[in-house]
């Protein structure tokens, strides 16, 4: 297969930046925000696609704040559904292949044990109704797209969980975090690999594919972990304990956020042929490199 040429979508967000820089070194990459392909202006999409060739579109774009989400209906839908399957008709006609990201949010959150890829999707919120809602375009206008459902991101791109908890443990010892809340929190950086794994010796993988580390984790847990490997690396926390807190105590979200959306990466893990690394010991090697890069 001749070296495919890549178009990377939400190239200022988190997953965005960190694809670029993963894949820029190795193709023939182009990244895009949204200055150069707004989502709202959906007549203006397929032009703007026509005139830049590319073999693989990454669309890590979309509004991703739930509680925005929640509150501004019509642009979520316009941005998470509409446009990404304006984008899937625009691959399907050229050939190219489309990776749509998606979320773990497509799920109810009801009690579970792992979400596979064949589950029904219930989604209880605006972000997840129109992430579903693209997902379900973007397959129906072109069979050869793969959704990637990816969930609890990191990464050194842009600040999450574990980076706020971190530094507020720097200023105070009275921390909460949700307990009852759990998922996979999945390193962009692994996300890179996999995604070029699936681009180069998967071409053809399609349809829904979760892509996240093995474990299981709550806010809470996750927390917990990130002020452990901080005080280890010795950066001068004031504590490693976080109070234990139910979702249902917080009343600042507009948003209802689902409870339990560990999603299973056995498909993934079958596809690539080894075994995805824990959560956990890639929260280290990312704080790892955060706070004693070499
Ligand atoms: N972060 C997570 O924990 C998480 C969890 C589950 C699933 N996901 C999914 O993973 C993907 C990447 O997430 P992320 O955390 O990297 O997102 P992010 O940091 O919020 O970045 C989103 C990107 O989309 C762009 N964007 C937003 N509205 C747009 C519009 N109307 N037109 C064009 N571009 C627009 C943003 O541009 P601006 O910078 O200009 O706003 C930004 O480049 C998304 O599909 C998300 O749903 C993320």
């Amino acid at each position: 297969m001749p070296v495919p040429r890549i178009l990377i979508l939400g190239a200022t967000g988190g997953l965005g930046r960190a694809l670029h820089r993963h894949l820029v070194t190795r193709y023939e990459t182009t990244a895009w925000g949204r200055a150069d392909l707004d989502f709202e202006q959906p007549d203006t999409l397929a032009a703007k696609l026509a005139a830049q060739p590319f073999d693989v579109l990454l669309n890590a774009a979309g509004m991703t704040s739930p509680d925005v989400c929640e509150v501004q209906p019509e642009r979520a839908f316009l941005a998470n559904a509409v446009a990404p399957q304006l984008l899937a008709e625009c691959c399907h006609a050229r050939g190219a292949r489309m990776i749509q990201f998606s979320t773990d949010y497509v799920f109810s959150g009801e009690s579970h044990d792992l979400w596979n890829e064949t589950d029904e999707t219930a989604p209880i919120n605006v972000y997840g109704r129109t992430k579903l809602a693209g997902e379900r375009a973007v397959l129906r206008a072109s069979p050869s797209a793969l959704v990637a459902r990816v969930s609890w991101l990191f990464g050194p791109d842009k600040p999450s969980h574990p980076d706020n908890i971190i530094q507020r443990a720097l200023q105070t010892d009275d921390l909460s975090a949700v307990e009852d809340k759990v998922s996979v929190p999945t390193s962009n950086l692994d996300i890179c690999g996999w995604i070029e794994q699936l681009i180069i010796r998967h071409p053809t993988t399609s349809g829904v594919l979760h892509l996240c580390n093995s474990g299981i984790a709550s806010w809470h847990s996750w927390a917990e972990a990130a002020l452990e490997i901080a005080a280890r690396l010795g950066l001068p926390v004031k504590t490693t304990r976080v109070q234990p807190i139910k979702l249902a105590s917080l009343t600042q979200f507009k948003a209802q956020r689902p409870l339990m959306t560990r999603m299973s990466n056995a498909r993934l893990q079958s596809l690539l042929g080894g075994e995805i690394r824990n959560w956990h010991d890639a929260l280290e090697h990312y704080l790892v490199q955060k706070y004693q890069p070499k």
